[in-house]
């Protein structure tokens, strides 16, 4: 008698580079390849189908994905039945031009492609030529099957798609498009179905986040969003990225602290302190506005933690520019900050200027920041010894196995001992000692 043999899987190697929402579509583009038989594997030299998730906000990332694409080359010639895909904001912002300098590669797949790549992938199987897919379209909506994550309690969900500011440094609304919100209806529908399969904290994923709704022309906003997700069953902690200062406003700082379930934590890159450089920037505020917002939020939300993104050497950048920058950082006191050195990227309106601070005065002015963050993390996270803290426990410690780590509201790691399961419970911890990065406590009580 015949036996039937079933079908073995076919694997798929996806690494991911970047941002949240790259995460996020990962996590999308192996659901869907799951359902057609993929199983996700961890080394390229497994796979049937290898996959880059790319980002394009620096020259550094994109390198890193050439480098990988360049080292595939021999491989793909000993197998031509693998196939390479280049997914994401590199794919979008480059386009055809991958293929010239990367002839192996199968399938360009841009940021607005990402929900059909099993419809691509067919239409590879179907021809002999790489499939390029660019199109963005004007609605943004996507499937998520609720059972099939890499996380059981923490989730992100986006918002919106793109960005319609145009600040002269960043790629990002070429590789995103324009904005597309989603109504509040099917973001209350993703997270609810979240929930009730165990989700606990939702991250709302917007590059703009604030201008959510500005396309819909109804009135709604970002504080509409967090009131329609609020009350749903099951959740306990509600977080936003990212924010820009332009499009902040009272009634989101207020909605903050009236719904106790949205953490009391704001990222809001500054990206600089000299009003000179802002403008340049095309961020529309200055150093003055940025400040009477941060103080306005500590009013109207108590308790508020800051986070920030800087760029340094951005063109013509002075000592004196830098020492704006300086003063800002001294003034906020953010509970972190990201630090980059500006990289000049084609297709943006900075090219224009000339790109005339010097590499090592860059690094110089990266580690000046970085100074200063790590002394306010140490002042602050001395604050806080003695204080009672809520953790969600994110997993073990990465410097011990027999610890773990979660994160207060405020977004701090803390770590604490104890031999329970404590995966995805929520701890009050009391601080007992802390360094600059990281806050050690003692739990005080069973999980809530
Ligand atoms: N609002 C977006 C911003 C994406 S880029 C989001 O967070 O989703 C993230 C950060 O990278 C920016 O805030 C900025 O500080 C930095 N960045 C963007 N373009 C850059 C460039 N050309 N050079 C250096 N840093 C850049
Ligand atoms: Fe980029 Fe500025 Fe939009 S940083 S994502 S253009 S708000």
């Amino acid at each position: 008698m015949l036996q039937t043999v079933p079908p073995s899987k076919k694997k798929v190697f996806l690494e991911t580079f970047g941002c949240q929402m790259n995460l996020l579509d990962s996590e999308l583009v192996l659901q869907q390849l799951q359902q057609c038989s993929f199983e996700p594997v961890s080394t390229p030299k497994e796979a049937d189908l290898i996959l880059y998730n790319t980002c394009s906000v620096r020259e550094h990332a994109e390198q890193k994905v050439y480098s990988r694409l360049g080292s595939l080359k021999h491989y793909k010639h000993q197998k031509p039945h693998v196939r390479i895909g280049v997914l994401g904001c590199m794919a979008q912002k480059d386009g055809e031009e991958i293929l010239k300098r990367m002839p192996h590669v199968d399938l360009i797949c841009g940021t607005g492609q990402i929900f059909h790549i099993k419809a691509l992938l067919e239409e590879l199987d179907a021809q002999s030529r790489p499939v390029i897919a660019l199109e963005i379209e004007d609605e943004f909506e996507y499937n998520r099957d609720p059972k099939t994550r890499s996380n059981p309690f923490q989730a992100y969900v986006s918002v919106m798609r793109g960005c319609n500011d145009k600040c002269t440094f960043c790629i990002v609304p070429t590789t995103r498009g324009p904005v597309a919100s989603r109504s509040i209806a099917s973001i209350r529908e993703e997270v609810h179905a979240l929930c009730q399969d165990g989700c606990k904290e939702i991250t709302l994923l917007g590059q703009n986040i604030n201008s959510y709704g500005h396309d819909l022309n109804d009135g709604t906003s970002l504080a509409r969003v967090l009131e329609g997700i609020h009350e749903v069953e099951g959740l306990r902690r509600i977080r936003f990225i990212t924010s820009h200062p332009r499009h902040m406003d009272s009634d989101l700082f207020r909605v903050m602290a009236q719904l106790p379930k949205v953490c009391e934590y704001l990222h809001i890159p500054a990206q600089s302190g000299s009003n000179r450089i802002l403008r340049m920037m095309k961020r529309f505020y200055t150093q003055e506005n940025y400040l009477e917002l941060i103080r306005s939020g500590r009013t109207l939300c108590p308790g508020i933690a800051y986070s920030s993104d800087f760029i340094v050497g951005f063109p013509t950048e002075t000592e004196e520019d830098f020492e704006k920058t300086v003063q800002l950082m001294e003034e906020v006191r953010f509970v972190s900050s990201f630090i980059f050195k500006y990289s000049i990227r084609e297709g943006t309106a900075a090219v224009r200027f000339e790109e005339d601070v010097p590499q090592e005065i860059k690094e110089a002015r990266n580690q000046y920041l970085l100074a200063i963050q790590k002394k306010h993390n140490r002042e602050r996270n001395r604050t806080l010894e003695g204080q009672t803290v809520e953790i969600l426990v994110e997993g073990p410690s990465k410097l011990s196995k027999q610890k773990w780590m979660g994160r207060t509201r405020a977004n701090q790691i803390v770590i604490v001992e104890d031999p329970r399961p404590l995966l995805g419970e929520f701890v009050q911890v009391k601080i007992t000692e802390t360094t600059p990065l990281s806050l050690y406590g003692q739990i005080l009580s069973d999980p809530i």
